[in-house]
């Protein structure tokens, strides 16, 4: 298991910060970003997504109402968010199982709330929020410590 741990001072240097954790995930990555309402999950999704040139950050919205969004043609990254749902049959239905075997980076906001449908390999990205900082501290097995270029 290794741990990172960052902070950053703006909405722009968690971007920044999601794109470069974007360059050294797999093609197929599952990571949950774990972390209370508005520290700033989404906000690492755009830089994650947009590390992977799957779509610009302006294109990326909360998935919070429609639960999945996709970037990328074909998909590379789906952007799951739990938030919303409290039952184990409601995300049942989500077909996560089917998503989390594509080829592809699946972001889950609040998926620690469901660790029963969360791949035993997964990358959880934790943040904490303090003012306008916020320490943001990736642990999991898969993690390559070196940038792929
Ligand atoms: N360092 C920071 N990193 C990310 N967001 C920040 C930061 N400082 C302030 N913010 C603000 O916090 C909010 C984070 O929102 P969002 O990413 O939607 O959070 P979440 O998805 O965790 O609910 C945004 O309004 C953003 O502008
Ligand atoms: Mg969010």
């Amino acid at each position: 298991m290794s741990w990172e741990t960052y902070t950053t001072s703006s909405e722009e240097e968690t971007i920044a910060l999601g794109e470069k954790l974007a360059r050294r995930l797999p093609v197929k990555a599952a990571v949950v970003l774990s972390g209370e309402l508005g520290t700033g999950k989404t906000t690492l999704a755009k830089g994650i997504v947009k590390g992977l040139g799957a779509a610009e950050p302006e294109e990326v919205s909360s998935p919070t109402f429609t639960l999945i969004h996709e970037y990328g043609n074909p998909v590379r990254v789906y952007h799951v968010d739990l938030y919303r749902l409290d039952e184990p049959r409601q995300v049942a239905t989500l077909g996560l199982e089917e998503i989390f075997e594509r080829e592809a980076v699946v972001l889950v906001e609040w998926g620690e709330k469901f660790p029963r449908f969360m791949p035993e390999e997964r990358i959880v990205v934790r943040l904490e929020v303090e003012g306008d900082r916020r320490t943001i501290r990736f642990e999991g097995q898969r993690l390559p410590s070196r940038e792929r270029e």
